[in-house]
């Protein structure tokens, strides 16, 4: 078995960047290493999700993490739940905020919306490419002009909290965060964090798609403890 590589091993931090997922893609293309992690202050073309701008000014995380899982392509939406987990258990454990998910993987503070995570992947036939993990946190961003191109209305931590947490800290606790997730795949290792995600969940009239009746079959694993199996 290859030794585990820590995520985040080698960072590229970039002053501005278009978007950090597509660099990240173009590394990736280029012949780059699991484990990656590109770093923006500002991006000119952030994406979202469903076609949507990120408005990406400075004073945001703006990060994408390089990744080549050993998942089978039916299981690469977990991706985007292990990324929510780690996240808002990093946001909670700074700030003592309580952090709740939308379906499928925003994260909101107070209802509003603080984090979203786009994850865009290559697979071949059944085989996993790559997997490109991108994550865009409103931390010390002035909300002005940040809800343009969202449904609902955005926030940021500086916002909530009044008061501004450096970015560095919280991607250090996002990366913790992370590795310890993402240690546990393949394996038993999913049953906990779907619990975790499941526990946040902010809304349950959430629509019936494929990864939604996949995490069923998890989720419906639990017993009589309300424990997945
Ligand atoms: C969404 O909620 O629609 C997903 C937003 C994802 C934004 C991040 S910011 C870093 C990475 N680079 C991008 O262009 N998008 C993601």
């Amino acid at each position: 078995m290859k030794p585990y590589r820590e995520i985040g091993h080698k960072i590229i931090w970039l002053e501005e960047v278009d978007s950090t997922n597509n660099y990240a893609r173009k590394l990736i293309e280029n012949g780059e290493e699991e484990g990656a992690l590109v770093l923006a202050r500002k991006q000119t073309q952030g994406r979202g999700r469903e076609g949507r701008n990120w408005i990406s000014p400075e004073g945001g995380l703006y990060m994408s993490l390089v990744l080549k899982p050993p998942l089978p392509v039916k299981e690469l939406s977990l991706m985007t739940l292990l990324t929510a987990v780690a996240v808002l258990e990093a946001i909670e454990d700074l700030t003592l905020l309580k952090c709740q998910v939308k379906w499928p993987n925003d994260l909101l503070l107070e209802g509003k919306k603080v984090c979203g995570i786009l994850t865009e992947s290559k697979v071949m036939g059944e085989a996993v490419e790559y997997v490109v993990v991108g994550i865009g946190i409103n931390v010390n961003s002035s909300i002005e002009g940040l809800n343009a191109d969202l449904p609902y209305p955005a926030t940021s931590l500086k916002e909530i909290l009044g008061f501004e947490i450096e970015n560095s800290i919280l991607l250090k606790e996002i990366m913790q965060n992370f590795n310890k997730y993402y240690k546990l795949i393949p394996g038993e290792g999913w049953s906990a964090i779907l619990k975790k995600w499941k526990e946040r969940i902010y809304q349950t009239d959430i629509e019936i798609g494929e990864p939604i009746i996949y995490l069923q079959n998890y989720l419906s694993m639990e017993n009589e403890e309300g424990e997945l199996a």
